[in-house]
């Protein structure tokens, strides 16, 4: 797939089979979140890859919209420092990242913003500064993925020169 193509099919899956994805493509993932280029360079964020049956139970169980993960292959919470305005910016751009370099390899996933601070930082010893801001979940999709996107057409998003201007491309 090309790079437009991955974004164009990507959805978000919430469904998991239970074939493992190798360590490989994990790294990848993880690679993926850390090439990604944030406010300054600053690089204020951190990633806690979530392996195995019952760590992913217990992040499932610290969240409020994403008990799905339980049946994630793995997940990464994405720490981000609330010191800078950017912060969740950035995080937003590593976690697309992330999912659009698992999805080239068929590894689908999905993400959650609806977490017990709390209780994730208890279980998953998340230090005081830095803030849990997003979850995904990746695995082998359930079923083959071949919804359509249900997304608003261009023309009521995109301008041009000027605010509601119709495009002329
Ligand atoms: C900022 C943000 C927060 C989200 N929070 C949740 C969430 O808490 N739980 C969940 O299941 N999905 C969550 N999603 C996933 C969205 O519902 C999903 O991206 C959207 O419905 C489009 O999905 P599609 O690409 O499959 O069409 C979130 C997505 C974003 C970008």
């Amino acid at each position: 797939m090309d790079a437009y193509e991955v974004i164009a099919t990507k959805l978000d899956v919430r469904e998991f089979s239970s074939k493992s994805v190798p360590a490989e493509i994990k790294r990848k993932v993880l690679e993926a979140a850390r090439l990604t280029q944030s406010g300054s360079n600053l690089q204020h964020w951190r990633f806690i890859l979530v392996e195995g049956k019952e760590n992913l139970k217990r992040l499932a169980e610290d969240s409020t919209s994403g008990k799905w993960v339980a049946g994630a292959d793995f997940a990464v919470i994405v720490l981000t420092n609330p010191k800078y305005s950017f912060h969740m910016f950035d995080g937003g751009r590593a976690t697309q990242d992330m999912q659009l370099a698992a999805w080239n390899y068929g590894v689908a996933s999905g993400v959650f913003t609806g977490i017990d601070r709390r209780a994730l930082a208890r279980d998953f010893g998340i230090p005081d500064e830095l803030n849990p801001s997003v979850v995904i979940g990746f695995g082998y999709p359930a079923k083959r993925v071949i919804g359509k996107k249900n997304r608003k057409p261009l023309g009521d998003l995109a301008f041009q020169d000027k605010y509601g201007k119709r495009l002329a491309i």
